[in-house]
């Protein structure tokens, strides 16, 4: 039996990068999973013809569509045990050339959706009377690396993350975060062209690589299992020592 047997998991950002490898992870181990993401074709392209996936569209910015999601998981599955806020959008702005609707549209995507979707997965997992929900920051919440909205918005996501912990502990609801360190997906694919900024970077990593999506696939699955069942408020970097030294 696998470790996920019987859990139902919803995954956003589930077209891609990392929440695709999580989909594929989850399902492995026997969990139902909903893979949800503002890009159909993609979601369309990779689950359609996969078991025990399902996708849906949902833009994580819109708190009725969040409601609407939630919804319509609970009723076709009767429960929702794990969510992974995995969504997120970067920016290679420049500081001088980022605009407020620029920081908006950061902090919308990466801290209001995963804001609104704890607040919309909790009452379900009260409902069922547990439930685990792992937020995806990033390792520029922790050390100074880029001054810009993107850091900004994944420290958001490290508080509410950490307030959320403490406010639904006691309905047995688990929020734990992880921070990956530069991990190679289609958001970093930009890095690829340039040699000596990936060379700098592994230079720069203890582990002297960078990370796969399943290295932070693995230890989501951890944070969201029954494994991690005395584990709430943590945080787990997840970048090769990177921010270590
Ligand atoms: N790749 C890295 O080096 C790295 C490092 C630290 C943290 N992260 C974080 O990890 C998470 C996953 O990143 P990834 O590298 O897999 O990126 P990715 O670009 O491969 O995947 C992100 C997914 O989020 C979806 N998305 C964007 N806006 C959305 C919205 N409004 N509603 C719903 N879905 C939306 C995209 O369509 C895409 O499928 C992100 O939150 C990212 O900030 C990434």
């Amino acid at each position: 039996m696998g470790r996920m047997q019987d859990k139902v998991a919803f995954i956003t950002g589930g077209a891609s990068g990392m929440g695709e490898m999580m989909v594929n992870l989850f399902t492995a181990e026997g969990a139902k999973v909903i893979a949800a993401d503002i890009n159909t074709d993609a979601l369309k392209a990779k689950w359609e013809a996969k078991e025990n996936v399902e996708y849906l569209k949902l833009n994580v910015t819109d708190a009725d569509n969040w409601e609407e999601a939630m919804k319509t998981t609970a009723d076709k599955f009767g429960q929702i045990d794990i969510l992974i806020n995995c969504a997120g959008i970067s920016t290679e702005k420049a500081p001088a050339d980022i605009t407020l609707a620029d920081w908006q549209r950061l902090h919308d995507i990466n801290s209001f959706g995963t804001f609104a979707g704890m607040r919309a997965v909790v009452p379900y997992m009260k409902k069922v009377g547990k439930g685990s929900i792992v937020n995806i920051s990033s390792y520029t919440a922790l050390v100074g690396m880029g001054f810009n909205p993107y850091s900004a918005s994944k420290g958001s996501v490290r508080a509410i993350s950490r307030a959320a912990a403490a406010e639904f502990g006691k309905d047995q609801v688990r929020v734990n975060t992880v921070f990956p360190g530069v991990i190679q997906t289609p958001m970093v694919a930009n890095l690829e062209s340039s040699k000596a900024a990936l060379e700098g970077l592994i230079k720069m990593t203890p582990l002297a690589r960078l990370g796969q999506p399943e290295d932070v696939g693995n230890a989501v699955m951890f944070l969201a299992s029954d494994e991690a069942s005395y584990i709430t408020g943590a945080e787990l970097v997840i970048d090769g020592g990177f921010s270590a030294r």
